[in-house]
């Protein structure tokens, strides 16, 4: 999949920054992070990814945040507010971790000003949202990158690579169980339980794993159906804000069974069950569930081909993808079985692919696999899936992105990991 920030590759400045801190030796790629909450832990990767490359800036908007940021980035000076960091200057590119509803505005700024974006899933919390990024960056030229990691783990390599061997025939269905083991705790304690900061779990959550189904999948969705409901944490009547407090703060194994959570966000508008049903522009159907009340936390794929089926147990290094492509009964063993590589648990191997990848496509030039269309398609399908299960289950058709969008992002280079054109 390709990012079309590798059209224009991007010299880095090489005065000093104004702004850095005193004495210091403006680095060769002067980066900023924004929004210094649990995942700004991914601008740590920034030196180890391009040589050359470091934070020299940090935003929050919050005080806890920027007391944070000063101790996890020292180096960095610490603004306020994005504004404040473009009227500074001589910032090159900048990782963009703020919640969701506040990514379209800060991308649009940042591109607006010329320095190359980073920003995390989900694009944005609306297809025009997602629109309106793609549109500025296709006018400014300006890089965009968004941080679907899910593409460098282990797991989704495997099963690509499985299918890019032809190993199950032609991809004609993928149904993919998304188990949220934790998602008490990381979705229903604060601002991601909140409808108007996420619009739902469909994208926050399940971005990923529809963007996983379309680049399994070489498609995107095109009609979409959704069902789904609030059906345990919109009955737990604990609830309180909290200040300062990120979500290592409160996470616990020990809080189970999941209506014995307490301290909720005070707005649970989200659903903790959804559903939805894709068709894809190439045929494929899709289905994805998702539930944030299980006792594990993991993904589990199937993908079924003319000739063959794959399946995922376990999506970390641990785990494994069995392949079945002989026809016979019920069998636990796959005709094939490949093991899951990378870290044992989380995704910083996949996060440090893709921030090397951001960097290197910035200023190299360099194809990547992720890709900001991708991004937007995953947007919509989530997006009209959740607009779907919230009015009847009726179904919705994705509207196609402007022709002048598209051939911005057009001029496909082949991704590392499969040498054709992307999707
Ligand atoms: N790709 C992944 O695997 C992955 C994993 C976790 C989180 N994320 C994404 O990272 C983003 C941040 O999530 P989080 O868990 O770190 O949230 P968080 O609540 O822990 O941190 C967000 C921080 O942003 C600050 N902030 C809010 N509005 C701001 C603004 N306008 N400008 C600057 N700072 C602002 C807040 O004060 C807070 O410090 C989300 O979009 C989430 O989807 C991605």
């Amino acid at each position: 999949m390709h990012n079309d920030v590798a059209n224009a590759p991007m010299t880095a400045r090489t005065t000093p920054a104004p702004n850095s801190t005193a004495g210091a030796t403006r680095p060769a790629v002067a980066v900023a992070v924004i929004g210094t909450g649990a995942r700004s832990v991914i601008a740590h990767h920034v030196p180890v990814a391009r040589n050359g490359a470091a934070v020299v800036a940090a935003v929050d908007t919050g005080e806890v945040g920027r007391a944070r940021a000063r101790a996890t980035f020292p180096d960095a000076v610490v603004y306020s507010s994005v504004d404040d960091l473009i009227a500074a200057g001589n910032i090159d590119a900048a990782v963009v971790t703020t919640p969701d509803h506040t990514h379209e505005d800060i991308a649009v700024a940042l591109l607006e000003a010329g320095i190359a974006v980073y920003l995390e899933k989900p694009l944005a919390i609306s297809l025009d949202g997602a629109d309106r990024v793609l549109a500025t960056a296709a006018e400014t030229g300006t890089p965009l990158y968004v941080g679907h990691n899910f593409r460098h783990s282990g797991v989704v390599r495997t099963m690509r690579g499985i299918i890019e061997r032809g190993e199950i025939g032609e991809v004609k269905a993928i149904w993919v169980r998304h188990f949220v083991g934790n998602g008490g705790d990381y979705y229903f304690k604060d601002w991601h339980a909140d409808r108007s900061k996420t619009g739902t779990l469909l994208l926050q959550k399940a971005s990923h794993d529809i963007d996983i189904v379309h680049y399994l999948a070489s498609g995107y969705t095109r009609r979409v159906v959704g069902m789904g409901d609030l059906m345990i944490y919109g009955g737990i009547t604990d609830r309180r804000e909290r200040p300062g407090e990120t979500m290592p703060d409160w996470f616990s194994y020990d809080n189970w069974p999941p209506a014995a959570q307490t301290g909720l966000n005070p707005v649970v508008d989200v659903e903790d069950v959804s559903m939805m049903l894709m068709t894809l522009d190439n045929g494929v159907q899709a289905s994805y569930q998702q539930c944030h009340f299980t006792p594990d936390y993991w993904r589990n794929y199937t993908v079924i081909g003319s000739e063959g089926r794959l399946e995922n147990f376990g999506d970390t290094s641990a785990g494994v993808v069995k392949v079945w492509n002989r026809r016979h009964e019920w069998q636990a063993d796959g005709d094939i079985e490949y093991p899951i590589e990378g870290v044992t648990s989380g995704h910083a191997d996949a996060d440090l692919a893709t921030m090397t990848e951001f960097l290197d496509s910035v200023l190299d030039g360099a194809p990547t696999v992720v890709s900001p269309v991708a991004a937007r398609e995953a947007v919509a399908a989530g997006s009209l899936a959740a607009a779907s299960l919230r009015s009847g289950s009726v179904p919705l058709d994705v509207p196609d992105l402007p022709q002048s969008v598209l051939d911005h992002f057009s001029s496909a280079t082949p991704t590392k990991h499969s040498g054709r054109t992307p999707r």
